[in-house]
């Protein structure tokens, strides 16, 4: 293990100002994506959208890295160059998603455990080969009736330990992602409650895994009222909530935590990291790594039309742009408007 190289990709992806584009949907999950535009999910349709994204001029000022799929690793963008050095020549370091997402995890209704460990060395290997520099596991947590139970808890920290180890061998830096879901109508103190749970659960097992933190970056959820709880939370209040639950549990020794945006509205997701930002110093960089909050308003300007490239470049430049002057407690809501 390089441990110098480890260390040195994870913190070139949280300079300051830059976050990270999960551009990773799963064939299913950009399915239904492309659906909101009506748009049929054929290979082409995909890599032609991918191709808008990483060949947005400018974009490399806000975005330090993008996380692909095993399906967009491979592709290539129209003049034959291959996305992952399409994107490292501008400078961003290119990722790639490596879980095979989360099934039903048995013995436990309406709990989930991440699946991939079988044979992931081997794939982590090509995808190393392909130029990937760092990778992604997604974990799930839904709050609801007596649960997160520990034993999901438990189970999905073990996996995403055993998938970090794996990628610190072959030189990738994890990304180690829980997820607590914001689906119900729970109080913002059961999603701090949670959200402590788990990522205590997955710092004892990343440390017993022999995890070297300086070479990982930590993808959490905000701390949030369930989107049905009556109860909204401000802008301040999920600030100093999401980062009191992180300071009570993520080492200092963590260069980055770069939030998913996890279904917020991109401009609610922007002034979150803000507001956090605003804080004041913290021990990690506290950045983003946005899938739906960079690319909702892509989508919508695209359509699936060439006619419609330069407005949806635009849309995702000034995304970018927001979400990193975010990065610095330097945004107001005022910028959304300003092109
Ligand atoms: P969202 O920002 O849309 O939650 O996606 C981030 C991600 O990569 C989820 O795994």
């Amino acid at each position: 293990m390089n441990i110098a190289e480890l260390e040195s990709v994870a913190r070139s992806l949280v300079p300051s100002g830059k976050g990270i584009l999960a551009a990773d949907e799963s064939a299913p999950t950009i399915e239904k994506r492309f659906r909101s535009i009506r748009l049929p999910s054929t290979e082409e349709n995909r890599r032609a959208y991918r191709e808008v994204l990483f060949t947005t001029p400018g974009a490399s000022d806000f975005i330090s890295g993008v996380i692909l799929f095993d399906e967009t690793i491979r592709q290539k963008a129209s003049d034959g160059t291959p996305f992952p050095v399409l994107l490292a020549e501008q400078g961003i370091v290119p990722g790639i998603k490596v879980d095979e997402g989360a099934r039903p995890l048995a013995g436990f209704p309406g709990e989930k455990i991440t699946e991939g460990l079988d044979g992931l060395r081997g794939r982590l290997a090509e995808y190393r080969e392909l130029g990937a520099r760092f990778a992604k596991w997604r974990a799930v947590l839904a709050i609801g009736e007596g649960t997160p139970t520990p034993y999901c808890l438990k189970a999905n920290a073990h996996a995403l330990a055993r998938y970090a180890a794996l990628c610190q061998e072959e030189g990738l830096v994890p990304i180690v992602e829980p997820e607590v879901l914001m689906d119900g109508s729970h109080a913002i103190e059961r999603c701090e409650e949670a959200t402590l749970a788990v990522l205590s659960l997955v710092y004892a097992e990343l440390a017993a895994h022999r995890v070297h933190p300086e070479g990982t970056l930590l993808k959490p959820n905000m701390v949030l009222p369930g989107e049905e709880c009556p109860r909204r939370a401000g802008v301040d209040e999920v600030a100093r909530v999401t980062v009191r639950t992180l300071s009570r549990v993520v080492p200092p020794a963590v260069p980055g935590i770069v939030f998913l945006s996890g279904g917020q509205a991109p401009a609610q997701a922007t002034a979150h990291l803000n507001a956090m930002n605003a804080l004041g110093e913290h021990p990690w960089e506290l950045s983003f790594s946005f899938g739906r909050a960079l690319q909702d308003p892509v989508l919508k300007a695209w359509q699936g039309r060439p006619e419609n490239v330069a407005s949806a470049r635009k849309a995702y430049h000034h995304r970018a742009m927001l979400n990193g002057a975010a990065r610095g407690g330097k945004y107001s809501p005022e910028m959304e408007s300003a092109s």
